[in-house]
């Protein structure tokens, strides 16, 4: 994506974390080691809680101006203001795809590392293999290896990092992208209508969006207690499209009235995020929900996500359909570029980054 001048970044030595499982299996070296506060133990809250995260029906949506489609509608304005994150069934995306690109990720991950290496991710990048978002030696790390290439528009992409091995991969990522475009394309008008917008309200806005993808793999670890698979980080997408690996571990959990609420996976559905840009145009209606991802003890896990943003060009604030002497303006118009640099030069940090367009004020400070 948006290009980062690497000059002084200084990062140390970056465990490759299948590397460290094949050779040491037990070693979990400090730099992986979270601060009492950030690690993963389980609370009363998380162990018991029994409710999952909404599930939205896209089979209902198509059904014009109906009944079915109302109600659905209700469920996902519902889900965007109180979750922030939902899983849709029934997307109509061939299973036959998601099979592709989940076995093209995964034969991509287990190559060997030389192989893997001819596609490296260069300090203060965020296209290609390795670990993203590393901008010092002291900075934790996360135990998971990465694999992020920009999609579209095609000015983005870097054709040297499209990996020729597995030999499927380019085509299957390819076809995969194109129909997560269109469920993201049609996701916003969905969004749009919840909200009682014009439908096409977000497309007309975004311009060309851009669309990147990263493939996350997180081995197993044997202490997953220790670590964490991806740091705590909202999404600086517009909306965010999340395939699990099939038969993997539960790791993605959620950050909701303070607890981490893990989310099952259904199988064949994919989870879907409010990222930072809904957030900003909702003035907050829409929540761009804080979540992390944990590691196993025994089983890995693969996830395929698609971000979906704005064109660079556009400019950016709360719209004013969501403005009144109740809902006071919290963030300032910025140009989106700016803001995909300002997110993929720092670190994952929980909201951190939506600092960026912030307002404060008194009451929300
Ligand atoms: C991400 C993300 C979660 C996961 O890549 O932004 O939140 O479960 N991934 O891999
Ligand atoms: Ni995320």
């Amino acid at each position: 994506m948006a290009p980062v001048p690497i000059s002084q970044i200084e990062v140390g030595h970056i465990d490759d974390v299948q590397e460290l499982r094949k050779s040491i299996p037990a070693a979990i070296p400090e730099r992986f080691i979270r601060d009492m506060a950030e690690r993963p133990t389980l609370t009363m809250e998380t162990l018991l809680s029994s409710t999952d995260i909404p599930v939205i029906d896209f089979s209902q949506l198509l059904k014009g101006k109906t009944d079915e489609l109302q109600r659905e509608l209700s469920k996902l304005a519902a889900s965007c203001e109180e979750w922030g994150f939902f899983q849709v069934i029934n997307h109509g995306i061939d299973l036959g795809l998601l099979e592709s690109i989940e076995k093209a990720a995964m034969d991509f991950f287990m190559l060997p590392l030389e192989e893997k290496q001819k596609y490296a991710m260069a300090p203060g990048t965020i296209q290609g293999y390795g670990q993203a978002f590393v901008f010092s030696e002291d900075q934790k790390l996360d135990w998971c290896n990465m694999f992020a290439l920009g999609l579209e528009p095609h000015f983005i992409r870097n054709p040297k990092l499209w990996p020729t091995k597995p030999a499927e991969f380019s085509d299957a990522l390819e076809v995969y992208s194109r129909e997560i475009r269109e469920l993201c394309q049609n996701m916003l008008r969905y969004i749009a209508m919840s909200l009682g917008l014009n439908e096409d309200v977000f497309e007309n806005m975004f311009g060309e969006a851009v669309q990147a993808v990263r493939m996350n793999y997180y081995p197993p670890c044997s202490r997953p207690d220790l670590v964490l698979g991806l740091s705590p980080h909202s999404d600086g997408s517009a909306l965010t499209v999340l395939q699990q690996g099939r038969d993997g571990s539960v790791g993605l959990q959620i950050l909701r009235h303070n607890t981490w609420v893990p989310v099952r996976p259904i199988p064949n559905a994919f989870v879907i995020n409010i990222g930072d840009t809904i957030e900003v145009l909702t003035n907050g209606k829409y929540k761009s929900v804080e979540h992390r991802a944990v590691t196993h003890k025994e089983k890995d896990r693969l996830s395929i996500v698609t971000f979906y943003a704005p064109s660079y060009e556009i400019e950016l604030g709360p719209m004013p359909e969501f403005l009144d002497e109740n809902n006071p303006c919290k963030y300032r118009r910025y140009n989106h570029g700016e803001y995909s640099r300002h997110y993929v030069t720092s670190k994952l940090e929980g909201k951190k980054t939506l600092d960026f367009a912030k307002i404060h004020t008194h009451s929300s400070s």
